[in-house]
């Protein structure tokens, strides 16, 4: 039987790599985003390397969207091994001065209620089936506060780096283990929404989507006994820590 992943913001960036590199540790991957197509492209990669992959776009932000995902995974495969809970988003108007309750919505909505969502709706097969893995994408913006990321960012990653610790508090008992990934910069698309530019040489020294997926797979890899708790992964040349040192990036 296979292991069945569900891997959210799975069309790009982190979820794409985490999709392809768990179907080719033999994962039957479940794929959503809230757009078809860029899914459709990943699914046909897995496929074409021999894996299995579905496509279910939703708008996490929905409960009922959600709820509509879980109820698929829990239908046609009767279990769900591994939640890649990675879905997320950030806005280019992120200072106090520019906020409108829309730009707080899409936020919070996408980076903390939609990671609860997810995280609540394949609990109850997780409990059934006396174990399960959930990866939450956080962020270095969950651990430390800065302007760089915005209010709204910053404050949700928090949240979620909360969500996930009080998941192995409370399912510990189930079987139920429950990781936080916390990356620095990560070169994919969501740099596009940064106020400031990036150049090509920066984005490659960053770490890359692969990066986190290898984090990912190694993780799904531990024992069932063993949690991994929380993980910060960032890129060596940490462009933060370089601007601390008052040094040219
Ligand atoms: N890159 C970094 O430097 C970095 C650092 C720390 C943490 N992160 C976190 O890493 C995670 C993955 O981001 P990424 O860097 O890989 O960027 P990305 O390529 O932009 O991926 C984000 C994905 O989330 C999906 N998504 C956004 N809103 C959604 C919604 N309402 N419903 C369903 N799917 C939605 C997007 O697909 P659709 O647009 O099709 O919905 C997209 O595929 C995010 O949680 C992000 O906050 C990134």
């Amino acid at each position: 039987m296979n292991k069945i992943a569900w891997v959210t913001g799975a069309g790009s960036g982190i979820g794409e790599a985490c999709a392809i590199g768990l179907a080719a540790d033999g994962y039957e991957v479940v794929l959503t985003g809230r757009r078809r197509e860029p899914l459709a492209e990943v699914a046909a990669r897995i496929k074409a390397a021999g894996g299995r992959a579905h496509i279910k776009p939703a708008d996490l932000t929905r409960a009922a969207a959600v709820q509509k995902v879980a109820d698929f995974i829990a239908e046609k495969f009767g279990r769900c091994d591994l939640l890649v809970n990675n879905a997320g988003l950030n806005i280019l108007d992120r200072t106090w001065d520019k906020l409108t309750p829309e730009g707080i919505d899409d936020v919070i909505g996408t980076n903390l209620n939609a990671a609860f969502y997810c995280a609540r709706a394949v609990l109850p097969m997780m409990r059934a089936q006396k174990g399960g893995l959930m990866v939450h994408t956080a962020s270095m913006a969950g651990r430390v506060v800065s302007t760089l990321s915005g209010a709204t960012y910053t404050a949700a990653k928090h949240g979620v780096v909360a969500m996930s610790h009080t998941i192995n508090m409370e399912e510990c008992v189930h079987g139920i283990r429950s990781t936080v990934m916390c990356p620095g910069e990560v070169n994919t698309p969501i740099l596009d929404k940064r106020p400031n530019k990036l150049s090509a040489a920066q984005r490659a020294e960053m770490a890359q989507p692969e990066d986190c997926a290898a984090l990912v797979r190694f993780i799904a890899g531990m024992p069932a006994h063993v949690c991994i708790n929380e993980v910060l992964i960032t890129p060596t040349r940490n462009r933060g820590y370089i601007a601390n040192l008052g040094r040219k990036l």
